[in-house]
Order: C-alpha cells, then structure tokens, then sequence
C-alpha cells in the first residue's frame, strides 16, 4: 500500500475573501490519491519578538507542531508591496526559532501565489525562496503557480474556476509528491 503523503498549507492572507485562501480551497479538490492536505490558519500568530522566543504562544507551538507532522508544505503567498506579506514572514520567522529548533529544516516545500495584478505574487515567491536557503527547507522548483488577475479567476464564492489554474494547482501537487518521496527515500 502507498503512503499517504501529509501536507501542511497555509496562505499569507488572512482576509476572508482571499484568493491565496481559494488557491489551497482548490488544492483541497484537486488533491492526487495518496496526498491529504490540512490548511493552517495563521491567525493568531503574534508578532516576532526574540526576547519571548523561549516562551512561544500557544498558537506558534500548534503550528510549529503541524509543520513537524506534515510531510510537506504548501504555501499560497500573496504579493504586498513587490514582497511577501508581513503576516506571512512574521509566521515563517517565529515557526524557525529559536535558533536550533526550526521546524522547516528539511521539508520539502512548494509555492503557489495569486495577485490582483499582473505578476502574479511572482517578486514574493522569489523572495521565499530566498527564505528557503537559510530557513534549509527544500523547494519545489516547478511548477511556478503564479495567478495573475486572480479577480477574473476566481468567482465571488472563492472558486477557482479557471482551467488552466487548476490544471496548474493540480501538476504542483503531483510533484510536491513525487518531490516528498523522492526526498524521504534518499534519506
Ligand atoms: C499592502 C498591500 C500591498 C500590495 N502590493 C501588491 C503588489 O506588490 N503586487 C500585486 O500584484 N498586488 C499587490 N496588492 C494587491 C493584492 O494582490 C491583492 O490585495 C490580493 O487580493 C491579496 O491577496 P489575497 O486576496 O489572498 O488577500 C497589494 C495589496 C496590499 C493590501
């Protein structure tokens, strides 16, 4: 029997009508047979503060926990000011400390984004992936899941209704897979 791979997903909105919130609504019904997906809320994370580190609140001990029990992860980023969103690498920086206890270190990750305008969230993906080098986690190159216009691909209930999206979310999926397993297998 294959195993099921767990992903851990997340986006870096917390606004109710987000489109980074419909991009993983749509990884949850595209997901391949031996793929679960669990979507993370990052609400309640507070900001980073180092003098508090070895106190984390309880919401950044439940998310760091999930990272630790998935297999891998899913990030849906919007783009804010060319970059990544403060909500979402405020997230990544308390779950990466304190220093010695990131609970990145060697997942394999991947990326999807969608924007309002016309790149995508591709400057904030480019920045995580800078993230990635030091945070060791290891990410999925391709494919790039960058959601342009994302107003006209995405219906008012949340749906991702464009084809070639989907079809996109869908090829993601199936390679942060194959990604996961080859990963686990040569280790
Ligand atoms: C502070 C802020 C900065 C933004 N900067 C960008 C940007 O650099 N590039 C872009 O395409 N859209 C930008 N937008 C528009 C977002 O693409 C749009 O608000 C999108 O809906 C955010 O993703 P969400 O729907 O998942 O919340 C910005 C929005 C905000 C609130």
């Amino acid at each position: 029997m294959k195993k099921t791979c767990k992903i851990l997903g997340f986006a870096g909105s917390l606004r109710k009508g987000s489109y980074n919130r419909s991009l993983l609504r749509a990884a949850l019904e595209l997901l391949p047979e031996d793929a679960e997906l669990e979507v993370f809320d990052l609400e309640g994370i507070p900001l980073y503060n180092q003098d508090l580190e070895k106190q984390p609140a309880e919401r950044v001990k439940e998310f760091k926990e999930k990272i630790r029990g998935a297999d891998a992860i899913l990030i849906a980023t919007p783009e804010y000011n060319y970059s990544i969103p403060g909500v979402l690498k405020n997230a990544i920086d308390c779950a990466s400390r304190p220093y010695g206890d990131n609970a990145f270190e060697h997942k394999p990750v991947a990326l999807m984004g969608a924007s309002a305008g016309m790149m995508g969230s591709g400057r904030a993906q480019y920045h995580l992936r800078q993230c990635f080098v030091f945070l060791s986690c290891f990410a999925l190159n391709q494919p790039e899941v960058m959601v342009p216009f994302a107003q006209e691909k995405i219906d008012k209930d949340g749906r991702v209704t464009d084809p070639q999206t989907r079809k996109l979310i869908r090829q993601l999926l199936e390679n942060l897979v194959a990604w996961t397993i080859r990963l686990t297998s040569s280790t």
